[in-house]
């Protein structure tokens, strides 16, 4: 069962790839959260650097003022140094360098100033650029994690589906091979061997009638034509099974209902069949595709489900066939495969063929029930 292992295989690898996305993907939002909380800070840093520059350039242009005004008067005093005292002039003078060398540490302090804010603008587009392409890069991780979780997981199924179409192309083959067993033995131990006893019966009526003894000859041909009758009963029923003729020459619903009054005839229960919408004939396709899935699933509830009672429901309608069929049987988990089984997979083909859909609804004590819709356009 290498195919089994190569599927675990494949949904283990795409669960690893989703682990490793799904952390970058934690990774990316935590570097693009930081990165923007650094840009908040820097904002408000940025802000508070621009009105310490503006205060600073308030306060320096004060103080050259200030400072003019100083100087003007220092000139003043030591034009007229014969009007002041040393201590007034040595003031004046002190006061003036006192307030030039603030004004000199203002500006440089300013020229900081500056400069800080013009890196803190640098630093905040790229900050900016930053965060902008982290959400570019979470955008393409979750278009990633999509892809893994939804597409890749797709592939996975269609390769399973792959698998199971391929096994039943093999089983197809097989399949038709025993039916031909089958048909073979049926009409070498039916038919076949009566013909054979029919022939023999005719020669015994011919010596018969020679001998004189019409009576018996009268009786031997009776007994013949209840065999001959019975051969013809037996070969309309082989041909019945391998393709009902009632199908081509009287058209799907009288069809199904000759082969439900036949089947509930045989096994003894109540099985019921509705029609609703017009009766129409259908596409010949439709009518075989229709005919074998009331078939196989009739044949399963009887066989597999011991149901009391079935039900099957056929809708024609302007744009689509539907199809339900349901049971009082045991019910069944459809999930659960078995391998040696074709008859749902034939039937699920059959359908996709036809480009329909098959549901399965079956609980387990309550009972199954197939429902099948198919899009169909009269011509
Ligand atoms: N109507 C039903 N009720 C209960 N079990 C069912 C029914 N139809 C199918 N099953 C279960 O599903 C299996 C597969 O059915 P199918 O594919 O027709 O194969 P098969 O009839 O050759 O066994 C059956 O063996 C049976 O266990
Ligand atoms: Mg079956």
């Amino acid at each position: 069962m290498a195919v089994k292992i190569s599927d675990k295989a494949l949904d283990h690898v795409i669960d690893e790839m989703i682990g490793v996305v799904e952390n970058s993907k934690d990774e990316i939002f935590y570097i693009s959260e930081g990165a923007r909380t650094e840009h908040e800070q820097l904002v408000t840093e940025l802000k508070e650097t621009k009105e310490k520059v503006l205060k600073h350039i308030e306060n320096g242009d004060q103080l050259e003022q200030k400072v003019y005004y100083s100087r003007q008067r220092l000139a003043e005093v030591s034009k007229y140094f014969d009007r002041y005292s040393e201590d007034q002039i040595r003031d004046v003078y002190e006061k003036t360098h006192r307030m030039q060398t603030k004004l000199a540490m203002l500006r440089q302090e300013e020229q900081i100033l500056r400069e800080k804010r013009d890196d803190l603008e640098r630093r905040l587009i790229n900050l900016s650029k930053t965060i902008e392409r982290a959400e570019g890069l979470a955008g393409k991780v979750s278009v990633i994690l999509t892809y893994l979780q939804d597409d890749f997981r797709q592939v996975n199924e269609m390769i399973e589906n792959a698998k199971e179409k391929q096994a039943f192309g093999l089983k197809i083959i097989e399949a038709q091979e025993e039916e031909r067993r089958k048909i073979s033995r049926e009409i070498h131990d039916g038919p076949a061997q009566m013909l054979a006893n029919i022939l023999l019966r005719s020669e015994l009526v011919e010596r018969s009638y020679r001998q004189g003894a019409v009576e018996e000859a009268l009786a031997e041909i009776r007994s013949v034509r209840k065999m001959i009758r019975s051969s013809l009963y037996e070969v309309r029923r082989i041909i019945y099974d391998l393709r009902p003729m009632a199908l081509d020459d009287l058209g799907l619903v009288p069809t199904i209902k000759k082969y439900i009054a036949n089947i509930a005839d045989y096994n003894n229960m109540k099985i019921d069949f509705t029609v609703l919408g017009e009766e129409t004939r259908l596409n010949q396709k439709y009518e075989v595709a229709f005919f074998r899935l009331v078939q196989e699933s009739v044949q399963n509830a009887i066989k597999h489900a011991e149901a009391r009672e079935i039900q099957v429901k056929f809708e024609i309608r302007k744009n689509s066939l539907t199809m339900v069929i349901k049971d009082n049987g045991k019910g069944f988990d459809p999930k659960v495969k078995n391998e040696k089984s074709f008859g749902l997979i034939g039937m699920k083909e059959r359908v996709e063929m036809l480009d329909g859909s098959l549901t399965i609804d079956s609980i387990i004590g309550r009972g199954t029930t197939i429902i099948i819709r198919v899009p169909y356009k009269a011509v």
